[in-house]
């Protein structure tokens, strides 16, 4: 198992929250888990009514951390508690959007935080069953879980009549097998229901009609994660922790040419040009920064000039881009943007289900044009044709793919549009001496 510093060098620019147990020495341990404040949240929510549990979430400014950032509490309220069928609380730990890598180190530094979060989501959505649905490539990590929820088991924190309460409620790890599109939370319940990972028809919505059709919350590793602390810091103390409407830390992932890459919690709303800057220490070798991917590749590109915004949901979207699911990439003045949506339009076309053409054609057509466009065979009219290709598949699918993809492609072609030209002047790569710059 890697340790904690390979993720994350620390800055002292941190608020440590839901990362505060990391780099405890045997932090996945419940016994651990129990001497820091562990379950003490779970004591707490057993004690309250659902909906005050439901009300205290969504007081918080919790907003899902998979990369909508749609109210936590809010969702947990559409769940029909009076409804006959059985409810369903699913974990989605898929974690696949691109340069996304911090529910690995919340599932295996502190995974019984998570399962609190868990039993806290099920006490007051009225569920008795919970599953975690993890990529296949994190199996390590299903075995952490899995001695993790024994443990809990044991204790009496899973199962029946849990700390005397008469709320019972089981949990389950179920693994994936690596497709980007089994994050997508329809198409992942159908993954746990044994069937192919296909998007289904939105609404209804899985807060009413979710796994096997009975009425589900599926939310996000970290979202989850950040439950007990609310419970016990109290929704107003998280809430102020951001910026309004944006409550609490989050987790973000640093990467790309940066001096100190890591995953830092840091306060929602942090300024992105501080994040670069004095957590991560500035850009590699002194170069110049041309663009940052602020939330996971699906994500429009912002450039150099874009970097004074606070790092929350509304302030990221109103210079048209998105938070996601906090994947920071930075971007220095070497890298070709051409091949930069290529590379990002090879992922899509590769992890497209192929459910909805505009989506399957759209992002395979797109990436063969970008491959051909790189390498020197560009046309004039290449860019024009790749933006109106774009735009035919931006909300044409049933689910968010195609838009996932679309979205960086067009921020790209708007914003370097001079590449595409110089691409196109210069009957190859401006950014590489030889070669057509193949992955
Ligand atoms: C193609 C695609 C992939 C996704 N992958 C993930 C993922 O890996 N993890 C995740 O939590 N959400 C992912 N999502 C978002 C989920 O559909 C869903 O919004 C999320 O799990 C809800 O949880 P939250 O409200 O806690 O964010 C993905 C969405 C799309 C469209």
């Amino acid at each position: 198992m890697p340790d904690y510093q390979s993720y994350a060098q620390g800055s002292p620019l941190e608020v440590k929250v839901i990362s505060k147990r990391f780099g405890l020495p045997n932090s996945a341990s419940i016994d651990v888990f129990l001497a820091h404040e562990g379950y003490q949240a779970l004591v707490k929510a057993l004690k309250m009514t659902p909906e005050e549990v439901i009300n205290e979430v969504k007081n918080s400014g919790l907003r899902g951390r998979g990369g909508a950032g749609f109210n936590t509490g809010m969702k947990w309220s559409f769940v029909p508690r009076q409804s006959p069928k059985p409810k369903y609380v699913v974990c989605n730990a898929d974690e696949s959007e691109p340069a996304t890598c911090k529910d690995r180190p919340l599932m295996e530094y502190d995974p019984h935080q998570l399962i609190e979060g868990i039993i806290i989501a099920g006490y007051a959505i009225g569920s008795h069953q919970g599953y975690i649905y993890i990529r296949g490539e994190y199996r390590y990590l299903m075995e952490i879980l899995d001695r993790a929820i024994a443990e809990a088991y044991q204790r009496g924190y899973l199962g029946k009549n849990i700390l005397g309460s008469g709320f019972d409620f089981d949990l389950a790890t179920h693994t994936g097998a690596g497709a980007y599109e089994c994050g997508e939370e329809t198409a992942l319940l159908n993954s746990l229901e044994g069937l192919r990972g296909y998007p289904r028809v939105k609404p209804p919505f899985p807060a009413v009609v979710g796994l096997y059709g009975c009425p589900t919350v599926v939310n996000n590793v970290e979202t989850l994660s950040n439950v007990p602390a609310i419970l016990l810091m109290g929704a107003e103390a998280y809430a102020k922790l951001g910026t309004p409407k944006n409550g609490g830390t989050r987790l973000f992932c640093l990467s790309g040419h940066i001096n100190r890459p890591g995953v830092y919690e840091l306060p929602m709303g942090f300024p992105l040009r501080r994040m670069i800057e004095e957590v991560g220490g500035g850009l590699r070798g002194g170069k110049k920064l041309k663009a940052v991917i602020p939330g996971g590749s699906s994500c429009p590109v912002l450039s150099a000039d874009q970097i004074d915004v606070p790092m929350d949901f509304d302030s990221l979207a109103k210079i048209g881009s998105m938070l996601g699911s906090g994947g920071v990439v930075v971007i220095d003045e070497d890298t070709c943007m051409v091949k930069l949506a290529w590379r990002i339009m090879k992922f899509y076309a590769h992890e497209s289900c192929g459910w909805c053409i505009p989506c399957r054609e759209g992002t395979a057509w797109l990436q063969a044009l970008l491959a051909r466009f790189h390498s020197g065979g560009g046309l004039p009219q290449d860019p024009d044709t790749a933006l109106d290709a774009s735009y035919n598949m931006l909300g044409k699918t049933l689910c968010p793919l195609g838009d996932a993809a679309a979205l960086p492609m067009i921020s790209i072609l708007k914003k370097f549009h001079h590449e595409f030209e110089e691409h196109l002047k210069l009957g190859k790569c401006p950014f590489e001496k030889n070669g057509t710059g193949a992955f």
